[in-house]
């Protein structure tokens, strides 16, 4: 038997044809080759769920069909579409990554994983989903899901925390890697293993009675399968107090700034942000003593400002707990704040990338 026509890994064969009855084969990013509609839909999955994806898939493609068309728009309309699904340093790497398939690539989205891991954003596992995906490239995949299916097959339990762990079981994703009929083979494979992670190896309480690989996995021999993957590094949480002014003028605009490029909710537009209480108040006076010198001042600036301070609420983020304090001001003029900012009214802020407390204050506290 000549060597392409040989079985490919038993795992391998009996994930690509469970899939063909058992998967998932109807999702909006299915069904195509076309790397733009898939690295799309990777980006937004990382993270995210199947469920919360869909509608925000449609919106994308609706407003950016192309990739020279994401490339194209500004970056504050990318943002405001991404606006509630978290994590927005992908937002930020996606337009990057779609301007730089343009200039570097001629719009054109390369045809491999070791040229697609090079762009914004793309890291191995998604590398080898497009590749996979769109060309059939005999490439593995490992993002969480995947991690926890081989492990378990293999009731692999070295640290996943420590990277020689991670590079090894890396390398035994690419042995298991089918070895035939790879054009049509190798899609399934993928969309195998993230299929089986998502509906059946889950977390807690995985389905072995449904499971297409029950017999020859070893966490489900060992009785055992919640054990896997081993992980002992918790990711260090932190925590920090925020002051947020909510600033408003008499027509009911709020005064909202652009962050900066790296930091917290960097790109997105909010309300400024301030390290302290005492911080805030300096703004505040520094805009009452000019308000005082302003001849269309009231003779108390602060009632005229109508300070009000909101309940603390606290926001949490995946590597960080946010105390967040909030002053509402009513304000005549533009306050004097860090970055560049502007008043915005209730239908122009909407359609802005905003943070999601800074969002729910808004909805709430107005
Ligand atoms: N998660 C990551 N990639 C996915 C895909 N192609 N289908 C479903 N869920 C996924």
């Amino acid at each position: 038997m000549s060597k392409a026509l040989k079985d490919s890994p038993p795992l391998a064969e009996t994930l690509v044809a469970w899939q063909k009855v058992h998967g998932r084969n109807h999702l909006p990013w299915q069904n195509t080759q076309d790397p733009y509609r898939v690295w799309l839909s990777e980006i937004m999955l990382q993270q995210t769920q199947v469920s919360t994806v869909l509608d925000y898939y449609d919106k994308f493609l609706q407003h950016f069909p192309t990739v020279l068309d994401l490339a194209a728009a500004p970056q504050d309309k990318v943002m405001g579409l991404w606006s509630g699904l978290g994590y927005y340093s992908r937002a930020r790497n996606l337009h990057q990554c779609a301007q730089d398939v343009v200039s570097r690539f001629g719009g054109k989205f390369p045809s491999t994983a070791a040229e697609l891991i090079t762009l914004p954003g793309i890291g191995r596992s998604t590398a080898a989903a497009v590749a996979s995906f769109c060309f059939s490239e005999r490439v593995a995949i490992m993002d969480g899901n995947v991690k926890r299916v081989l492990t378990r097959v293999w009731a692999y339990d070295a640290d996943l925390s420590i990277s020689k762990h991670e590079k090894v079981l890396w390398q035994l994703a690419e042995n298991a890697l089918p070895t035939r009929h790879l054009k049509t083979a190798m899609p399934r494979y993928s969309q195998a293993l993230m299929d089986l992670g998502a509906t059946l190896c889950l977390p807690r309480k995985p389905n072995c009675q449904a499971c297409p690989v029950q017999s020859e996995c070893k966490a489900f021999a060992l009785g055992e399968p919640e054990k896997f993957p081993v992980k002992t590094r918790k990711i260090k949480r932190s925590s920090e107090v925020l002051w947020l002014l909510l600033a408003q003028n008499a027509k009911g605009e709020v005064w909202l700034e652009k962050r900066p490029p790296k930091g917290i909710w960097a790109s997105l537009y909010s309300l400024p942000l301030f390290d302290s209480e005492a911080v805030l108040r300096t703004v505040l006076e520094k805009y009452s003593k000019l308000k005082k010198s302003d001849k269309t001042a009231e003779p108390n600036s602060s009632t005229a400002m109508n300070l009000e301070v909101l309940p603390a609420f606290k926001h949490v983020l995946t590597h960080k707990d946010l105390h967040c304090h909030v002053v509402k001001v009513q304000m005549k003029k533009a306050p004097h704040t860090p970055n560049a900012g502007a008043w915005f009214s209730e239908k122009d802020w909407v359609v802005l990338g905003l943070p999601t407390p800074v969002r729910h204050l808004l909805s709430n506290s107005l």
